[in-house]
């Protein structure tokens, strides 16, 4: 089953941020807080779609990507929720311990990589903090009048942010599915039927997405997108000799080798590149490629994109040739 998260038909990379203020921070389960952030003077933000993230410029360099789960048509607001991973590399620590309401944060964003197609029913399948893309995905259906049901699985019932908010606005469409209660999440019953008017959107841990793919693994082509925590595992890189990188913009050529990836050799060379996963998952560093064909390694491209050879996620797609040229 092949996973299909659309991108913008424009790539580009931009290392643009803003710097935000944090307007509140609360509790929103165990482990869990949601930030709300807004420009120091009180003007508007970027418009952003369902699906959409941003990212956190947090110091020592560390970047980190969170979906936007606030209301897209306040514009003047953000809202993100940040699980706390204490196998992590800092970043979600710096949020909870550090990060207070009025200390100010570079974002950069937002970005749209998880879209919300038209459909005529959707079926949203959450674990855990997956549910963040999905809050703004829900209202969206529900403005549009589509029909959809939630399937939210977590840990317990007190680890799943947004519980009672989503009880409490949307009924029994909601199904709350709290592991220590009731088990797996019973994908099986959910999604035995394919429906060719519905798509199924799941965002969370890997093994959940990868269940979701098994169950619909009879339904069309196009009805499952997802958004994975974490990177696919990938097959060997396409070659293992080095390859050389032209990037166009920054006006030089540097040579990749296998122990680099095109993301640290072009940053090397200068060229100025915001990324955030570096696992080719979120699609902060999307390049658009001028010349070659790369060997991409992302889980974020449908196959048709992948073979327009016109777009790249440098920290982890590679050249299957002896030159890329990129528009960096
Ligand atoms: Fe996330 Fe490259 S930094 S896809």
């Amino acid at each position: 089953m092949v996973v299909h998260t659309l991108i913008s038909p424009k790539p580009q990379n931009t290392a643009s941020t803003a710097t935000l203020e944090v307007r509140g921070k609360d509790a929103v389960a165990d482990g869990v807080v949601s930030l709300v952030l807004a420009r120091p003077d009180g003007g508007r933000l970027p418009d952003w779609t369902p699906g959409s993230h941003i990212d956190l410029v947090l110091p020592e360099g560390i970047t980190r990507q969170y979906s936007l789960c606030g209301d897209r048509w306040d514009p003047y607001t953000y809202r993100i929720a940040v699980l706390r991973e204490p196998g992590g590399r800092g970043g979600s620590a710096y949020v909870h311990d550090r990060l207070a309401p009025g200390d100010l944060v570079d974002v950069g964003g937002p970005r749209g990589n998880f879209p919300l197609v038209p459909a005529d029913r959707y079926v949203f399948v959450a674990g855990g903090i997956g549910i963040t893309p999905l809050l703004p995905m829900i209202h969206q259906a529900e403005l549009m009048g589509v029909a959809w049901q939630l399937l939210y699985g977590g840990r317990t019932r007190a680890s799943m942010a947004f519980r009672e908010e989503l009880a409490r606005t949307y009924g029994d469409r909601v199904h709350i599915v709290p592991q220590d209660e009731c088990g797996l999440l019973d994908l099986a019953s959910w999604l035995s039927v394919p429906d060719a008017g519905t798509k199924v959107y799941c965002c969370g841990p890997a093994p959940l997405l990868a269940a979701v793919e098994r169950a619909c693994s009879a339904w069309p082509a196009h009805s499952l997108r997802t958004e994975r925590f974490a990177a696919a595992e990938q097959p060997a890189p396409a070659r293992t000799a080095p390859f050389q990188v032209e990037l166009r913009r920054t006006g030089t050529t540097v040579t990749v080798t296998p122990d680099l990836s095109v993301l640290q050799a072009a940053r090397r060379a200068g060229a100025d590149i915001l990324s955030s996963c570096e696992q080719g998952t979120c699609g902060t560093c999307l390049t658009p490629v001028l010349e070659g064909v790369p060997d991409h390694r992302d889980t974020l491209l449908a196959d048709h994109e992948r073979a327009a050879n016109d777009r790249m996620f440098p920290c982890v797609s590679r050249s299957r040739g002896d030159r890329l040229v990129l528009d960096l």
